[in-house]
């Protein structure tokens, strides 16, 4: 019952629907196990580029069990319109189920969303203003809608929905049910309570794929507090979020791009103002999938992902975009914050460490076209011993380009796990 996890070792957007799209050939299901349309991932196949925030990167393979799990948080009118652009496209969601227990976004925690931002002005966490943080509050305080209640007749979900209007006097009661009905008009076909399904997909062996959104930096206890996202991305959270115990999990993968990014509010402690900083920009197209927004760039951070390595028990890291750093004299890596040992658990220490830099060669070539570690320049591959000598864990992939065939196996967990070779990855 192989369960491979791929998690976010940064502040998001690492590449991991790349990841997804490329393991999810030999997959049997795909599960999104946190987050909401806060998320933003994207595959590139055949020179087409879709862009998912709710459903699952897997979807692109027909046949494959597709899941949004119990631990998202779900905006329907967002997951409508990307059900229209798939159907548009010819992709087949017949495979795709909602878990009953998965919350549900409505009106008021996006206008909620936008006033608790704008109230916090200059200090403002800078979110996608999805309503993703009062959806997760309602639910934590347990006056929460879930997929399932949708599906409810009219008049308990009535009742449901009073108990929401008692706490929150200034909402219509009316009003909110016809929303609710006309959620329920999209989801319908799709909800289902999927921990029975899950069970039957470990059961029968097959191959199960957690894929998670934004990044371990990001996580609400783990991450840079409270400058995070208001749910649990680490490998922890692909166990609560899914419905699966921590027994079932063979395999985490972390997810980080050979340089960093951020978008929002928050310490950063590589972060770049220069030269080098455009490139990364420019080069990697650092703008947001959700927001459009500029992604604020630096160098790899090595304590960061000591971090992450730890708190997620990865057994490799996938480098992405290592392209991007083509062009640049020389490379730096952040090989340690001076005077700390540890990654520092308080936002105020963060902000102030003083990195310091491991300076590497660059190479100018560009070196998308290369499948094999061997056809990397030696300065590519110097930065990648680096890397993972530093990190302390081995690189399993290295991604070379957007598109799917652009990336060099070195470790390929599905086969490591279920000892699968029947097809070659990336053959597609
Ligand atoms: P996610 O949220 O972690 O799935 O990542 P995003 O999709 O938000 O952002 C990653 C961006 O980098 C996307 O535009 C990808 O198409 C692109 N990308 C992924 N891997 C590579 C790579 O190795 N090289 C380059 N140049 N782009 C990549
Ligand atoms: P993917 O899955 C990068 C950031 C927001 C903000 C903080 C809180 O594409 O990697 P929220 O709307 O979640 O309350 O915002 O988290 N953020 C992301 N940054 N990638 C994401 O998702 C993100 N999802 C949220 O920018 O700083
Ligand atoms: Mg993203």
């Amino acid at each position: 019952m192989p369960a491979i996890v791929v998690v976010g070792a940064q502040w998001g957007d690492e590449g991991k629907a790349k990841v997804i799209d490329l393991l999810a050939e030999r997959a049997d299901c795909i599960v999104r196990y946190q987050g909401g349309c806060n998320a933003g991932h994207t595959v590139m196949r055949n020179g087409e580029t879709f862009k998912f925030h709710l459903v699952p990167s897997g979807i692109l393979y027909p046949g494959k069990t597709c899941i949004i799990g119990p631990g998202t948080v779900i905006a329907p009118e967002v997951l409508q319109a990307e059900l229209e652009n798939l159907h548009a496209r010819n992709i087949n969601t017949s495979a795709l189920y909602i878990s009953s227990r998965a919350h549900i976004t409505l009106p008021h925690h996006i206008a909620m969303d936008n006033l608790k931002e704008e109230a916090l002005g200059d200090d403002q966490i800078g979110t996608t203003r999805r309503g993703i943080g009062p959806t997760y509050l309602d639910k934590v305080d347990r006056i929460g809608l879930r997929a399932g209640d949708l599906m409810l007749p009219d008049d308990l979900l009535r009742q449901k929905l009073n108990r929401v209007v008692r706490q929150k006097p200034t909402l219509n009661l009316d009003e909110l049910l016809s929303i609710c009905q006309h959620y329920r008009d999209i989801l319908a076909p799709y909800i289902i309570d999927t921990t029975p399904l899950l069970g039957k997909v470990l059961t029968a062996h097959e191959t199960l794929l957690l894929e998670g959104a934004q990044g371990t930096m990001l996580d609400l206890d783990h991450g840079t507090y409270p400058f995070v996202t208001s749910s649990n991305p680490t490998a922890g959270g692909a166990c609560t979020g899914s419905g699966i115990g921590p027994r079932a999990i063979s395999y985490v993968i972390g997810i980080t791009k050979a340089y960093t990014t951020r978008v929002g509010s928050g310490p950063f402690p590589t972060e770049l103002f220069d030269a080098a900083g455009e490139h990364l920009c420019t080069v990697g197209r650092e703008f947001g999938t959700t927001t459009g927004r500029k992604r604020r760039c630096g160098w790899l951070d090595i304590p960061a992902l000591q971090y992450a390595v730890q708190v997620n028990s990865l057994d490799a890291l996938a480098v992405t975009k290592l392209d991007v750093l083509s062009g640049l004299p020389e490379i730096k890596i952040c090989v340690a914050y001076r005077d700390l040992s540890d990654f520092p658990d308080q936002l105020e220490v963060l902000s102030q460490v003083e990195p310091v830099y491991e300076i590497l060669p660059g190479w100018q070539e560009s070196i998308t076209h290369c499948r094999h570690l061997s056809d990397l320049p030696e300065a590519a591959r110097t930065f990648l011993n680096r890397l993972s000598e530093l990190a302390g864990v081995s690189v399993g992939m290295v991604s070379v380009g957007p598109n799917r065939g652009e990336t060099i196996i070195l470790a390929d967990p599905v086969s490591t796990c279920a000892n699968r070779l029947d097809v070659p990855l990336g053959s597609c």
